[in-house]
């Protein structure tokens, strides 16, 4: 394999942390990030383009000779990234338009996963309130009622009463998310604990990776709003030896066949968000990209060369590749700017960053901020990963605290029991 120049699209914690892992490769001469954080800048050139205009990135690509694109986020390749690199020859990591409906419409999903025979929560798709709400007949609290579209992670509403989900089918229905929700889907609510877990694909060959946990909910005791994810581990241990095989001959290897049969072969990163129930693991959604903050974590428990595997992975030649991941814990705790998911403040001054990072096992990947001369700003909402490995999941945890704890940021807050399932299952042992 020749010198590969990689175009990285996106700027948050997950792509700080893809283009880390791309930066140790020894098969790669250059990375762009597009538009990147200041935090890559001594890996990556950073590009003034934003992640979701299509056709700048596509000219970009086209006149810099990049032969790898690594989409970050999902929302480019549900405009057709993918599909538009394909026309100027060059090979995308990440999914066409048409098989992004896996994460795009949760839909598809379902129907797919009802035609495939892919255990997933029962459900029902509804364009209009009235039949949506006798179908709650058959139903039973918790109501889980989601918008059809891709809704910033915000389509999903779990209604404890009737009168919740009646009024969540009435506002989605009308419009609360545009197009996203002028389809909905309601489900059956599944019992159990939730794992991701991550595989990739070139159409047909499977190359499995690793589980993860991570904590959506704002505040410690899983209280508050939902996010984009406040901390995370891997691996997980809820998924055993025997739920991992379930899932790949449940799970990942129907989808990729079924994408395959249906004529839009499915090319990039699967993350498979399972509820491990008692009668095994369930489907609750694909995403069509790497989790943010779990690709943080494998990135630091992945030992293979990145580069080479995700190049096969988007021309089709992923069978001949494997990955080797470290037997060690990964960890990782979210710093967030007070009011996060909600309104917050940027600007504010971040000290401690250089010491923080310089402790044993310790990687900072940035979410959200800006350098200003010697000085780290917060810019975003998520706006520090603090990474730690170590020899098992609660010394990772209390290796990642510490750094925290070096890091002065009096306008951020942190969740303080992250991996708290964890420990629960280390004290079961
Ligand atoms: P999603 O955006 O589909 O990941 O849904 C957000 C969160 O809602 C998931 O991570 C679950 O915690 C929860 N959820 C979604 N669907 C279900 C379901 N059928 N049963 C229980 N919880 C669900
Ligand atoms: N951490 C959840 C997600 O990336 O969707």
């Amino acid at each position: 394999m020749g010198l590969v120049r990689v175009l990285v699209v996106g700027g948050g914690g997950r792509e700080h942390a893809l283009v880390w892992a791309l930066g140790k490769s020894p098969v790669v001469e250059k990375i762009y990030a597009a538009p990147g954080n200041d935090a890559m800048g001594d890996m990556a050139q950073l590009l003034d383009i934003a992640d979701k205009d299509v056709p700048a990135l596509v000219d970009f690509a086209a006149k810099n000779a990049i032969s790898l694109v690594v989409c970050g986020p999902e929302v480019p390749l549900a405009l057709g990234l993918a599909d538009q690199l394909k026309t100027r020859n060059i090979a995308c990591f990440g999914p066409s338009k048409a098989a992004a409906q896996l994460e795009s419409s949760k839909g598809f999903l379902k129907d797919l996963c009802a035609k495939y025979n892919i255990p997933t929560a029962r459900y029902g798709r509804f364009g209009a309130p009235a039949p949506a709400k006798e179908f709650l007949d058959s139903m039973s609290a918790p109501y889980v009622i989601k918008a059809d579209g891709l809704a910033a992670g915000k389509g999903v509403i779990i209604a404890e009463t009737r009168k919740q989900a009646e009024a969540a089918i009435e506002d989605m229905l009308s419009g609360q998310f545009g197009d996203a929700s002028a389809e909905i889907v309601i489900e059956e609510f599944l019992h159990g604990e939730e794992a991701s877990f991550f595989a990739l694909t070139d159409g047909e060959a499977i190359l499995p990776m690793v589980a993860a946990q991570d904590h959506k909910r704002a505040f410690d005791g899983d209280k508050g709003p939902n996010t984009g994810g406040m901390g995370a581990y891997s691996p997980a241990p809820v998924f055993t030896g025997e739920i991992y095989t379930r899932t790949m001959e449940e799970i990942i290897e129907p989808t990729v066949r079924a994408m395959g049969e249906e004529g839009m072969p499915y090319c990039g990163v699967l993350y498979a968000g399972l509820m491990i129930c008692e009668d095994g693991p369930r489907l609750i959604e694909y995403n069509v990209r790497f989790g943010d903050p779990e690709c943080q974590i494998l990135m630091r428990r992945l030992q293979s060369d990145l580069a080479p595997v995700l190049m096969a992975c988007a021309s089709g030649e992923l069978a001949d590749h494997r990955l080797d991941w470290s037997g060690r814990s990964a960890a990782l705790i979210v710093m967030a700017a007070k009011g996060y998911p909600g309104a917050y403040e940027k600007g504010s001054v971040i000290k401690g960053l250089d010491a923080a990072a310089a402790m044993e096992g310790i990687e900072i990947f940035h979410a959200g901020t800006r350098r200003e001369g010697e000085k780290w700003l917060a810019n975003g909402g998520r706006v520090l990963n603090i990474t730690a490995l170590a020899d098992n999941g609660p010394e990772a945890l209390e290796r990642a605290y510490r750094a925290v704890a070096r890091i002065e940021w009096p306008e951020g807050f942190y969740r303080s029991d992250i991996g708290w399932r964890l420990r629960e299952w280390m004290e079961d042992e």
